[in-house]
């Protein structure tokens, strides 16, 4: 087959065809050839009988002579008092002084038989070279017998040519010599299948490999192990610094947390201190109200008596009567701002029952009742018919009313609508109302709440903040004394009440006053 091949090429190379004659043995090639019906022999081992008769080109084929077995004898040293064929006839033989001692060599017709007696254990090795033990291994399907080791001999092969023609000789030997590295081993590969098996299947190469296995799974493990304490240092460090976080989380809350007091404290201080200035500018001006009050309250009592004197004296005189009577009129007036202003320095002492603020809505309203008919103003009451009581003082809580209904009647020129509502609610944090007085209650704290709105105009934010500063008013004079809401607003401070306004959509003013429910 490999000498075949190479002759295919030869014939490529030179651009000849040989023509192919088969002749089975040595003698036969050796007669053709001398009697000149053949001019070359593809391949002659270099010490064959032919060898004399013909000129030998350089060997080209070396195949390696190799020990075929089902057991491990890796050179024939290792075949020591065995039982080992060899083919009689075969090209690659073993030379007698190779054989070592006790090893006995049986001679077989050919290789099948060779490996057939191996299988059936009645011998143990075959020596041949290796591409006929590797294609009848192949062609046998054999898979327990493998190419084991070397016998240390190689098989050269070479091209014989007839001896009259050195100049054929001289063309094959040129020829051959192109053929290169690649051809040759291409060709090798096609014949020697079993090289890369029982390379595998070597024991120095098992011994190898499961060296190699070992090194692995030192590796291996030794990954794992350090992967696991890697893992463990990790976690304890993951764990270190989930404490760190959670700590440092905490002294952040304690930080807010002390923060939201500090600003809450800021406020409620801020808050005292605008108490404290409204509180102590209330006094100088309800002390000047007090002595001015008290001061023009008598003049104005002689004038009135001197007013009714008079006008008992000239009942004949009608011009002389008008004018008295406006003069009536006006210290009438007088004496009303001199009244408000001594409501509003009255010293802050209450008379505390417990009442409803229900029952209180309803006398203040009946107090007003002319000025609601005569202004055609409607009044819708919403009153919770479980409020709870308070413990007040009726009348002045009965002013307050008085003070916020007369503000809405005079604020609704042309008719409207009063609605007097209470209810408890809670307070909530964010609302859209005027906080006026100067007590606050804190969210979610449950109140009472009275409120009176009307349809009126409102007020601008500007008057929002000052209409309840004393003597702050927008009505003409005679009419307003602006004191109404600073009384008001006294009063429900004095009641530990507060009291915030809002404008209402679309349009209209509501005040609220409110106070702790102290139901539950
Ligand atoms: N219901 C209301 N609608 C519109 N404005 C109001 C209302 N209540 C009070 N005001 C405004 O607040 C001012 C102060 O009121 P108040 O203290 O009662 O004094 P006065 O009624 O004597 O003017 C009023 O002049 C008015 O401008
Ligand atoms: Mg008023």
């Amino acid at each position: 087959g490999m000498a075949a091949d190479y002759i295919a090429l030869l014939e490529k190379r030179l651009g000849i065809h040989f023509r192919t004659i088969r002749l089975s043995n040595e003698a036969a090639r050796k007669q053709a050839l001398a009697s000149g019906r053949i001019d070359i022999v593809t391949a002659v081992t270099t010490d064959s009988l032919l060898a004399g008769e013909a000129q030998l080109a350089r060997p080209h084929i070396t195949i390696p002579g190799v020990i075929v077995a089902k057991s491990d004898y890796r050179n024939l040293h290792a075949l020591q008092g065995l039982r080992v064929a060899q083919v009689i006839d075969a090209p690659l033989r073993i030379k007698a002084d190779a054989i070592p001692g006790n090893m006995v060599l049986i001679p077989v017709q050919d290789v099948t038989t060779a490996l057939e007696l191996i299988s059936e254990g009645q011998i143990d090795a075959l020596v041949t070279d290796m591409a006929t033990a590797s294609y009848y291994i192949h062609r046998e399907g054999m898979t327990d017998i493998r190419i084991v080791g070397k016998t240390g001999t190689n098989l050269s092969l070479a091209i014989a040519v007839r001896p009259d023609r050195p100049r054929l000789l001289a063309v094959m030997g040129k020829a051959l010599s192109s053929i290169t590295r690649d051809e040759q081993d291409r060709i090798s590969r096609q014949w020697i299948h079993l090289k890369e098996s029982s390379l595998l299947s070597s024991r120095s190469f098992l011994v190898a490999m499961l060296s190699v296995a070992v090194v692995v799974l030192l590796g291996l493990v030794s990954i794992l192990v350090w992967n696991r304490t890697l893992k463990q240092q990790v976690a304890q460090r993951t764990q270190s610094l989930n404490l760190e976080l959670r700590l440092r989380h905490e002294a952040e809350q304690e930080l807010q947390n002390a923060h939201a007091d500090l600003i809450k404290s800021h406020q409620k201080l801020k808050q005292a201190q605008m108490q404290l200035i409204h509180a102590a500018k209330m006094e100088s001006v309800g002390r000047l109200a007090a002595g001015v009050a008290h001061e023009v309250k008598n003049p104005l009592s002689v004038m009135h008596l001197g007013l009714d004197y008079v006008g008992g004296e000239v009942c004949n005189k009608p011009v002389l009567m008008e004018v008295l009577d406006d003069m009536g009129k006006a210290v009438k007036r007088a004496d009303t701002v001199i009244n408000g202003l001594l409501d509003f320095s009255r010293e802050s002492q209450l008379s505390l029952k417990n009442a409803c603020m229900n029952d209180i809505i309803e006398n203040s309203l009946h107090l007003v009742r002319h000025e609601l008919v005569q202004r055609n103003i409607e009044v819708i009451r919403r009153l919770d018919p479980e409020l709870p009581g308070i413990s007040c003082d009726e009348n002045r809580l009965q002013q307050v009313f008085v003070n916020l209904l007369m503000n809405a009647i005079q604020a609704m020129k042309n008719g409207g609508t009063i609605t007097a509502s209470t209810y408890r609610t809670v307070v909530r944090a964010q609302r859209d109302t005027q906080v006026v007085s100067g007590i606050r209650f804190e969210t979610g704290q449950p109140v009472i709440v009275a409120e009176i709105s009307d349809t009126g105009p409102g007020v601008t934010p500007d008057a929002l903040e000052k209409m309840f500063d004393p003597f702050y008013t927008t009505k003409p004079v005679g009419e307003g004394t602006g004191l109404g809401l600073s009384v008001t607003r006294n009063l429900v401070d004095l009641h530990q009440g507060a009291i915030e306004v809002k404008n209402r959509v679309p349009q209209g003013l509501s005040v609220m006053i409110m106070f702790e429910n102290k139901e539950n």
